[in-house]
């Protein structure tokens, strides 16, 4: 089992229920976000259901890489080592390109992109050091192909992501004698503070719970990339793939 697992972005929906679903399973976690009253409530609460594990809790900004590599670091001291991160930190902030609100597209490619980068530059270094361990990126369904209006800068910057992670899984295929997976996961529509409010995304969406349980499925399988929900997210992303951009437009 990968016991030690460390989350970025854990004091929210995604991040906070996937904690949740790892600890029930003996997960020690150590849990990092800006808002630490929101780790120290999960951290609570995660310790009254399972007094057995390990929770520690860390103050991170991930646009700030020095203590990206920092927080790492001291994680991997605290827990013994890291033997899975999951890259979930992430920003939905957006306007139509052209629009004028280059200050929110720019937020958004900086912490899911560029701050991305240094998450995994991070986790990678400690795991090639174990020569072993397992990286998660989360992407999302929207990276499938380029998307319109608000989400059009968000959407980029999760395909970034998502070939981010096909590189290194690239360098892993070279690299012999290892214990090192990378895994992206491609949500659709689930219940968090991200999409709330969003009026056309609700038919297709899911609770928290329900989205973070099938997360979590595919991170244990370990596998390469996974739309989740399965369904119907892995059929709808190749359909994404494919249809013509007038057709997908009226799909997002
Ligand atoms: N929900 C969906 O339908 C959906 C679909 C596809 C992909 N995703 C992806 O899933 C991930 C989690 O999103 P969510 O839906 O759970 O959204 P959310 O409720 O808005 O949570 C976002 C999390 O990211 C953290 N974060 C944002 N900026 C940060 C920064 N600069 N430094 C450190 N942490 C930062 C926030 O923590 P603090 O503010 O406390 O720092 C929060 O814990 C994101 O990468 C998102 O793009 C979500």
């Amino acid at each position: 089992m990968r016991t030690n697992v460390l989350i970025t972005g854990a004091s929210s929906c995604l991040g906070a229920g996937m904690a949740r679903i790892f600890a029930g399973n003996g997960h020690s976690l150590a849990l990092a976000a800006r808002r630490t009253d929101r780790l120290e409530a999960l951290k609570a609460e995660i310790l009254a259901a399972n007094p057995e594990v390990d929770v520690r809790t860390y103050a991170l900004d991930v646009t700030d890489h020095g203590q990206v590599f920092e927080v790492f670091a001291a994680a991997a001291r605290d827990l013994g080592g890291l033997d899975r991160v999951v890259v979930n930190a992430g920003l939905g902030k957006g306007g139509r390109i052209g629009s004028g609100r280059f200050e929110a597209n720019l937020e958004t490619a900086l912490t899911n992109v560029v701050a991305a980068l240094a998450q995994c530059e991070a986790a990678m270094e400690h795991f090639y050091e174990r020569n072993a361990g397992h990286l998660v990126v989360i992407s999302s369904v929207s990276a499938m192909r380029g998307m319109p209006g608000a989400i059009s800068a968000y959407a980029a910057t999760k395909a970034g992501v998502a070939h981010l992670a096909e590189g290194i899984r690239s360098d892993l295929l070279k690299r012999k004698g290892h214990d090192i997976k990378a895994t992206t996961l491609f949500p659709g529509y689930i219940a968090s503070e991200m999409n709330e409010g969003v009026e056309q995304e609700i038919r297709l969406m899911v609770d928290t719970e329900t989205g973070c349980k099938a997360m979590v499925k595919a991170i244990d399988r370990e596998v390469a990339e996974a739309a989740v929900p399965p369904w119907p997210w892995a059929p709808l992303s190749q359909v994404m793939k494919h249809a013509p951009l007038s057709v997908l437009r009226r799909m997002v």
